[in-house]
Parts: structure tokens; C-alpha cells; sequence
């Protein structure tokens, strides 16, 4: 099934360039200690080693924020929430994520699912007992199939990118808010005040996000009814909504269950981070345990 979105020349432009700016290290720093160089020998997200490339994470972000509004948001979930593309494993998952490999992420010259064992292996020697944020560790991207042509091939502004809340104010600390000004939102009274169409300590999974891997594999998680912990589903959906975890934005909207899920999302976030050096990783050492792990929080096969 094919998905029409809109499509102006400048994204297609940014689709071409593959660029990839899952997370904004660079622009929104936490201070945590990192490796301090990545497998290419710079500073981990030194986007101003090449300015060209700046360039096109800036377009990326402005294409983003003119796009996403409440209404895209809203049917976005709505098509996709239907699940009725392609029925597969977890693992089936991975491996075709794997086909993609992140050409255009300055941090990253291996295939995804290296990323993601890394992830999760990093995780796995710090928190041994939590073996549920082992497997979030591994699943938490697999989302970006929303690339891929069997789930439509959405272009990147779609799928990767730091999220944020629609239907409310954009907060500032949002990476290039000033694009929002091109955001038909933007301009709706019913979605342009501190709350919007939400209400104080309603629970962020209440709220609508950007649309992009992080609510998709979210909605494949909690609708294949994956046993997971909340703090797990909260990792998937909110792992790149940093004006949350970083910027201490949106703590209006939420509930108490939020505050702790939080805490975890934090933890995680390092080790997102951090696996983007290079460990190399024995894919088929690791897997029977991972494939343990699936046993116990999915089911075999699940819809997408
Ligand atoms: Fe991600
Ligand atoms: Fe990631």
C-alpha cells in the first residue's frame, strides 16, 4: 500500500542526500561522557566538519517542521495503526532493516543492526537483570521500515528526526523552532497554546507525536500486545523527543507513570549514544538470547 504524502522539492532533495539526523547530539548536548571520537576519528556529531551537510540537516528539520501537523499526525496513525502491511517476526524485522545502512549518519559506517546489538549488548553488561531494556535496546529503531518500499518509503522527514508533541505550542527548545513559523498550525488558535487540545497531566500517551519510527513502533509494539514494561513502550515512543529528556519541555502534560518511565528513558538514551563507537559485534553469538527475549515479550509473528 502506498501512502501519499506531499512532497516539495527540497525534501526530496534531503531524501537523495540520505541524511540522517535521528538524534541532535550535537545541537542539544547532555553532558554525559561519551567516547570522544567515532570510528572516523571526529568528535561524535561534528555536522560542522562538513557545512554542506549542516545545510542539509537544517533543510531536513525546516521540511519536518512544515509537514508535520496535527492533521498529518492524525492520519498517519490511523493508516498505519491499521497494520495491514506486512506480517513478520521481530527478528524477520531486523534483518530487513539491516538492509539499510546509514550512509549519511556521521557517527554510524555500519549496517543498523549492528547499531542496535550494540545498543543493547551496552545495556545488557550495566543492567544485567533488566532484560526487558535489553530487548527495547534492540527493537527501539526498528520503526525506521518506514523507509523501506513495502511500508510506503516515506521520505526521512516522516521517519527520522527529533519529535515533538502536535496539537499543542511548539516549545522552543525544539531544534529549528523558527521553521514551525511555516507550520499552518503554528497559526490555529485551537493548537497554538501551552495546552492545546490537552489538559494539564493527561499523560503523554495521550498525546500525539511527530509522526516517524518512534510512534510506529510504538503503535506495532502496544497493538501486537507486546508484555514489555510501560517504561519499554515509553523508551520506543519517546526516545527521540528530546525537547522531553533534555530540555525538561512538556512536563505539563505529564502523569505520574510518566515521571518514572522517564528516568528509564534517560538511562537509555546514553547507551543510544554511546553504541555509536566501534564494538563490533558477533551477530550469531548474540542472537540466541535476543531470540530468547522476543519469545518472552512478542508473539512469533506480528502485524506491521
Ligand atoms: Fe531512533
Ligand atoms: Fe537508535
Amino acid at each position: 500500500m502506498t501512502v501519499l504524502v506531499e512532497q516539495p522539492e527540497l525534501e526530496l532533495e534531503v531524501v537523495e542526500k540520505k541524511v540522517d539526523v535521528e538524534e541532535n547530539e550535537l545541537l542539544l548536548d547532555g553532558g554525559f561522557v561519551v567516547p570522544e571520537t567515532n570510528s572516523f576519528g571526529q568528535t561524535f556529531r561534528d555536522y560542522n566538519a562538513e557545512s554542506e551537510r549542516q545545510m542539509s540537516v537544517e533543510q531536513f528539520y525546516r521540511t519536518n517542521h512544515i509537514n508535520q501537523t496535527y492533521d498529518f499526525v492524525k492520519r498517519m496513525r490511523e493508516d498505519y495503526g491499521k497494520l495491514n502491511r506486512v506480517e513478520m517476526s521481530i527478528w524477520e524485522c531486523c534483518e530487513l532493516l539491516n538492509e539499510f545502512v546509514d550512509e549519511s549518519d556521521p557517527d554510524l559506517d555500519e549496517p543498523q543492526i549492528e547499531h542496535l546489538l550494540q545498543t543493547a549488548e551496552a545495556i545488557r553488561k550495566d543492567y544485567p537483570n533488566e532484560d526487558w531494556l535489553h530487548l527495547t535496546g534492540l527493537i527501539h529503531d526498528l520503526g525506521k521500515v518506514l523507509l523501506h518500499p513495502s511500508f510506503g518509503a516515506l521520505p526521512q522527514w516522516a521517519v527520522v528526526g527529533d519529535t515533538f508533541p502536535v496539537g499543542c505550542a511548539f516549545d522552543e527548545s525544539i531544534v529549528h523552532h523558527k521553521y514551525f513559523k511555516e507550520n499552518p498550525d503554528y497559526y490555529n488558535s485551537a493548537y497554538n497554546t501551552k495546552y492545546g487540545v490537552y489538559s494539564e497531566g493527561c499523560g503523554l500517551n495521550n498525546v500525539m507525536m511527530s509522526w516517524g519510527h518512534d510512534d510506529y513502533m510504538y503503535l506495532v509494539a502496544k497493538e501486537n500486545k507486546s508484555t514489555l514494561p510501560s517504561a519499554g513502550l515509553f523508551i520506543i515512543r519517546y526516545h527521540s523527543f528530546y525537547a522531553l529528556h533534555r530540555a525538561g519541555a512538556y512536563e505539563h502534560l505529564m502523569n505520574e507513570e510518566d515521571v518514572e518511565n522517564l528516568k528509564w528513558l534517560k538511562i537509555f538514551n546514553k547507551y543510544d549514544l554511546y553504541s555509536k563507537s566501534k564494538v563490533r559485534i558477533d551477530v550469531e553469538k548474540v542472537k540466541p538470547y535476543y531470540l530468547s527475549l522476543i519469545k518472552k515479550y512478542f508473539p512469533e509473528k506480528l502485524k506491521w
